[in-house]
């Protein structure tokens, strides 16, 4: 079986790794990759907007599934295109994108399935926005409808803040993503991301993991893509991941398949854990980046059999094992992210950092310059281990990153420090 995948981050790396040890695999490419994917994968200098030169390329490559990293092509429709060209995709179609594509969509589903998220009110124009923010309770939350690239949030502190976000918004701040408006409720407690894989009709969860969003120590600083992640999470116990299931995510799956919009892929909800139980922040229809690198050092079963039988519609009769130990991940970025990250500095030491037990590193922007390899991006690698306890993992993962010689790069030191604090304090 051959897999092309589509990204470049360090999602597709961790995928790409998966996918490398499946016994079904026959070749793997992906497009347009980075340099560590290139290690493992023939990488193709695609642009995956195209979806005519993806087809294409899947041809020329005798691909039997393609694999959507990114949402952005998944809501302008890539797996309807390239399922119209007869090809296997896993990822949803354009309508079941919606669900990461407009915020405003996923919240009246809610209302309409009783899928507990915050109250909320959608405006086209910026004197209604304005008019009802005003009479909320602050903070208040306001959100741009469409994709923002993780920029479309702002938690407005202060009635000012909310106006100028809302004008921000509408004065094209977004683009085209900030044409509607969502105003919400703000939710208090404990985040976490969750993940399942659903075929249309059944959902298998794949657990959950928590990142850190704020680019410094002590969870300060700008808001980023995240800069590290563990798993499992600790406030997703048992009982909480079933209240999940029960609550939010089968109910959106039999939702979606009535409404004759099937959700095929993986599904992934930001949820607030709050005094009254799980409630959803928002969907994405993709893995997380960086909590797919942690889910995939612990899955233990082929990812491309579950991959298949998501798309094939039989997760029904599919199970997954997974490793009983915790992963965690800690972000490199380059120096300047998230504003303007410098390119182009060296990196040195990756085959002495991979050399610590339990250490898997993931690329997320790089490229290389002859023998020489150099950061692309503004996250540029996820230091991954796995270990018997979070802790552990952590400890496995800063002493990888010390054997890293970047001087160009930074990352946070306290990755995973709620889940450690609970784990000492269970001691
Ligand atoms: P999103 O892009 O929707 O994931 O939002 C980015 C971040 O904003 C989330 O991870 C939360 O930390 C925060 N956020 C979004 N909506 C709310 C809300 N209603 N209440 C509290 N925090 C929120
Ligand atoms: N790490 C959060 C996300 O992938 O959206």
């Amino acid at each position: 079986m051959n897999v092309l995948l589509l990204g470049s981050g360090g999602r597709e790396h961790a995928l790409a790794w998966a996918l490398a040890a499946s016994p079904l695999l026959g070749t793997l490419a992906c497009a347009p990759g980075n340099a560590g994917i290139a290690e493992i994968a023939r990488c193709v200098p695609l642009d995956i907007t195209d979806h005519a030169a993806i087809a294409c390329c899947c041809r020329e490559h005798r691909i039997d599934l393609v694999v959507v990293g990114p949402e952005a092509p998944l809501v302008a429709g890539v797996a309807d295109d390239l399922a119209a060209a007869g090809f296997k995709v896993f990822g949803p179609s354009r309508a079941a994108a919606r669900l990461e594509g407009s915020k405003g969509f996923t919240k009246d589903l809610c209302r309409d399935l009783g899928i507990p998220t915050a109250a909320y009110a959608r405006f086209a124009d910026a004197a209604a926005a304005k008019a009802h923010a005003a009479r909320q309770q602050l903070p208040v939350v306001v959100k741009a409808d469409g994709l923002a690239a993780g920029k479309g949030v702002i938690i407005a502190e202060t009635r000012g803040a909310a106006d100028e976000a809302i004008d921000a918004c509408f004065g094209g701040s977004f683009g085209a993503a900030g044409a509607e408006v969502v105003i919400e409720e703000f939710l208090e407690g404990e985040e976490a991301s969750f993940f399942a894989l659903v075929d249309g009709r059944h959902a298998l969860p794949l657990g959950a993991a928590q990142d850190h969003k704020r680019a410094f120590d002590g969870d300060q600083g700008p808001n980023t893509g995240g800069m590290g992640a563990y798993s499992p999470a600790p406030v997703m116990t048992p009982a909480m991941s079933e209240r999940v299931m029960a609550e939010i995510i089968r109910p959106t799956v039999e939702g979606m398949a009535a409404r004759g919009t099937p959700y095929r892929g993986v599904l992934f909800a930001g949820l607030m854990i709050t005094a009254e139980g799980p409630k959803l922040i928002e969907y994405n229809v993709r893995f997380g980046d960086p909590e797919c690198q942690v889910l995939m050092v612990r899955l233990k079963s082929d990812l491309l059999a579950a991959l298949l039988a998501t798309t094939d519609g039989v997760l029904g009769n599919f199970d997954l094992r997974w490793h009983d130990d915790a992963a965690l991940t800690v972000v490199m970025a380059a120096k300047g992210y998230p504003g303007s990250p410098e390119k182009g500095t060296e990196i040195r030491g990756l085959d002495k950092a991979a050399e610590v037990p339990g250490v898997e590193i993931f690329h997320a922007g790089t490229r290389r310059e002859g023998s020489r390899l150099v950061a692309d991006g503004g996250r540029v690698l996820d230091v991954t281990a796995r270990a018997p306890s979070v802790g552990e993992a952590r400890e496995r993962a800063y002493e990888a990153i010390r054997r890293i010689e970047w001087p160009g790069g930074f990352c946070r030191s306290d990755i995973g420090w709620r889940a450690i604090a609970r784990e000492r304090g269970s001691r």
